[in-house]
């Protein structure tokens, strides 16, 4: 089943973006990410109007897409910004979106990182006392305040893939809530002269399709709230992180967006009533839910190789240097041919890539129309997680990407050249 924002022409071509794909590969050339515009958007809008009746905060996750145009659709929504790195916050200003509207995350930001934060008045949520040290020092010798906010680790398991469960005491991420780490870094901040307190952040993981463990991180975050605000002190807001999934197998259903918030809402405001506190600002840090679904890799088959009695092998022009999920996480894809959209599912197929291992592959053991030399396989839901993680492994330029709107197309991202792959090589004088 295609989700609502594709659809099939007569000439059995998948459209995206109003589109056909067909086109697009003949235009663009082929591995090509695509990325549909008004998904972005429609994405952004029922997350927001599902918690229209707080006052809450969407910080796009650039980690999951940090393409310069991909952030601009969601700065013109008027998306804050979740950057990790100096280089997604320099990404996140120059598509307009505020510093104050950032938070700042990660367990290790550099020295310069944090002075570009300081700069720009981004919230910083601090993971360790040695950070929140060179966090004051910095300020202090750049004669301003910081912003801080402090990371907490609820020591929550998340139902996902273990390398992307975050909220686990054995994890590196934040304080320790249970051994008073947490409110001992507050106390501590509390006493810094240019440092001034103003929120709580948990991320508990990311690709959660059931609303439960936010509900749970929330309890526990405001747990912390309210022995802060017995301390004395007072937060503007509580950043519940990032994390909410999007089905990837036809099977799985979406995330009850409408139900989460409530129940999430709910917990935060039991515990704002029962200490007559203010409302707090509700910081959502999304990525995946943004821009996952929105996103097509379109990749050639190139050949095709029959083995009896096992599933036929088709390999694509993209594998696991354009797409590392499926080789890093097990992760599923749905793939489909974007040529043969009317052709049955007939044939058991594995979609392996170009790469010289074992693992360099999209999808094993699916069922495919039978596939040509030359047909067009389409792989869904890699908007997030997809271009971000790509790699140059076997000296592979990495593939464009083009973002489609009303049936028109344009490049966001160029392919790599040969060039670009050997610009920043040297040779050392003893070989020149
Ligand atoms: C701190 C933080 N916030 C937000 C996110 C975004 O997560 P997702 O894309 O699952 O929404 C991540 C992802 O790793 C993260 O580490």
């Amino acid at each position: 089943m295609l989700k609502p924002h594709f659809r099939v022409n007569p000439a059995g071509h998948l459209v995206c973006g109003g589109v056909d794909a067909v086109e697009l590969c003949e235009e663009f050339g082929t591995p090509l990410y695509v990325m549909d515009e008004e998904r972005i958007r429609d994405n952004y809008r029922r997350f927001l109007k599902a918690f229209s009746r707080r006052r809450v905060r969407l910080c796009y996750a650039l980690k999951a897409n940090s393409n310069s145009a991909v952030v601009k659709v969601l700065a013109e929504e008027g998306a804050g910004a979740d950057v990790s790195s100096e280089n997604e916050l320099r990404i996140a200003l120059r598509a307009g979106i505020e510093g104050e509207k950032m938070v700042f995350n990660g367990n290790l930001k550099t020295e310069a990182e944090l002075k570009l934060a300081l700069r720009h008045g981004v919230a910083i949520n601090i993971d360790n006392f040695q950070e929140l040290e060179v966090v004051g020092r910095l300020a202090e010798r750049m004669r301003t305040e910081a912003r801080v906010s402090f990371r907490i680790n609820p020591d929550l398991r998340a139902p996902t893939h273990p390398y992307i469960a975050t909220g686990l005491r054995e994890s590196k991420f934040g304080f320790e809530v249970g051994s008073g780490e947490a409110l001992e870094a507050y106390r501590r901040a509390r006493g810094m002269k240019n440092v001034k307190i103003v929120g709580i952040h948990a991320h508990i993981g990311s690709q959660i399709l059931d609303p439960s463990p936010f509900v749970e991180e929330a309890e526990k975050v405001m747990g912390v709230v309210a022995e802060l605000h017995e301390m004395g002190i007072e937060l503007e807001f509580v950043d519940l992180g990032g994390g909410v999934g999007i089905p990837y197998r036809p099977e799985e259903r979406e995330v009850r967006l409408e139900e989460l918030a409530e129940r999430v809402i709910s917990a935060v405001e039991e515990v704002e009533e029962e200490k007559g506190m203010g409302k707090h600002l509700l910081v959502f840090e999304p990525g995946r839910y943004l821009v996952g679904d929105a996103g097509i890799l379109l990749a050639r088959v190139e050949y095709t190789k029959e083995r009896r009695g096992l599933p036929r092998w088709i390999s694509l022009d993209a594998g696991m240097n354009a797409l590392i999920r499926p080789a890093l996480y097990g992760a599923y894809h749905h793939i489909e041919l974007a040529n043969k959209m009317n052709l049955k599912n007939d044939t058991l197929t594995n979609v392996a890539g170009p790469l010289c291992e074992s693992g360099d592959f999209l999808g094993k053991e699916r069922l495919l129309p039978k596939a040509e030399r030359g047909d067009l396989a389409v792989i869904f839901d890699v908007g997030a997680y997809g271009l971000a993680m790509s790699s140059q492994h076997t000296a592979k330029p990495r593939p464009a990407m083009v973002m489609v709107r009303r049936g028109r197309a344009a490049l966001i991202r160029k392919r790599e050249t040969f060039r670009d792959l050997v610009r920043l090589d040297l040779l050392p004088p003893w070989l020149r």
